[in-house]
């Protein structure tokens, strides 16, 4: 079963609680999300695997510590995963970024896959995906089926805020893959909307309607 890490630090719960607020516009709510998600990107690396190396500095030799092991590939659910490409690559600004283009049918609340570009060697990196909302856990499941198909084997997930209702999905689908919240809300309502939650990420993000 996949392990859930939800990533209660201070500066998270209270940049979300404006994240959450309807009466925060677009222009702060993109900067939050992007500040958020340099946060969640600080917590969801710490288990990096770290190799030791020998180094002058200007006044003698040390052995110190780099980062080994794969590379990092981060990738974002279109549309709104978009607002938390730029925070994660402040700190990991080497990481590839690859695309899944995806959008929940509102009637249905089936995810419809319209997009797919991934660096070519995803098999070789360890992914993250990114995506504000958890809510049915359709789309993140769908998504990373996507990435299992062309070869991907290291997929964590990362997302703002997120259902028990997705959680347990993704936890079904794919048991491998951890997943990391910035906070675990109550519930759905009747349209699949997470409860208390944000309203629609996208639409937040990019000021549509
Ligand atoms: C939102 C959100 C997730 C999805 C979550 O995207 O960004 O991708 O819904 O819902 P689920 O867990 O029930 O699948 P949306 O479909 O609104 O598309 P958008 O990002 O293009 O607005
Ligand atoms: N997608 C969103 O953007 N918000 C929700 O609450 C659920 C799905």
């Amino acid at each position: 079963m996949s392990n859930v890490f939800v990533l209660d630090h201070p500066l998270i719960q209270h940049k979300l609680t404006y994240i959450r607020s309807k009466d925060t516009g677009t222009k702060e709510f993109r900067a939050l999300v992007e500040e958020v998600s340099t946060l969640m990107a600080f917590e969801i690396t710490r288990d990096l695997p770290l190799e030791e190396i020998t180094i002058d500095t200007p006044v003698t030799t040390a052995k110190t510590k780099v980062l080994s092991g794969k590379k990092i590939g981060i990738i974002p659910i279109l549309r709104a995963g978009l607002g938390m490409v730029d925070g994660m690559l402040n700190l990991i600004p080497a990481a590839k970024v690859g695309h899944v283009g995806l959008y929940r049918d509102p009637e249905t609340l089936q995810p419809v896959e319209y997009y797919l570009k991934l660096p070519g060697d995803i098999h070789e990196r360890e992914l993250i995906v990114v995506d504000p909302m958890l809510a049915t856990g359709g789309s993140a499941s769908d998504a990373i089926d996507s990435l299992k198909k062309r070869g991907a084997e290291h997929i964590k997930l990362m997302c703002l805020l997120a259902a028990p209702e997705g959680v347990e999905k993704v936890q079904q689908d794919h048991p491998d893959v951890d997943i990391y919240l910035g906070a675990l809300d109550e519930r759905l309502n009747e349209k699949g909307y997470i409860i208390p939650g944000l309203g629609d990420a996208g639409d937040r993000l990019f000021g549509t309607k």
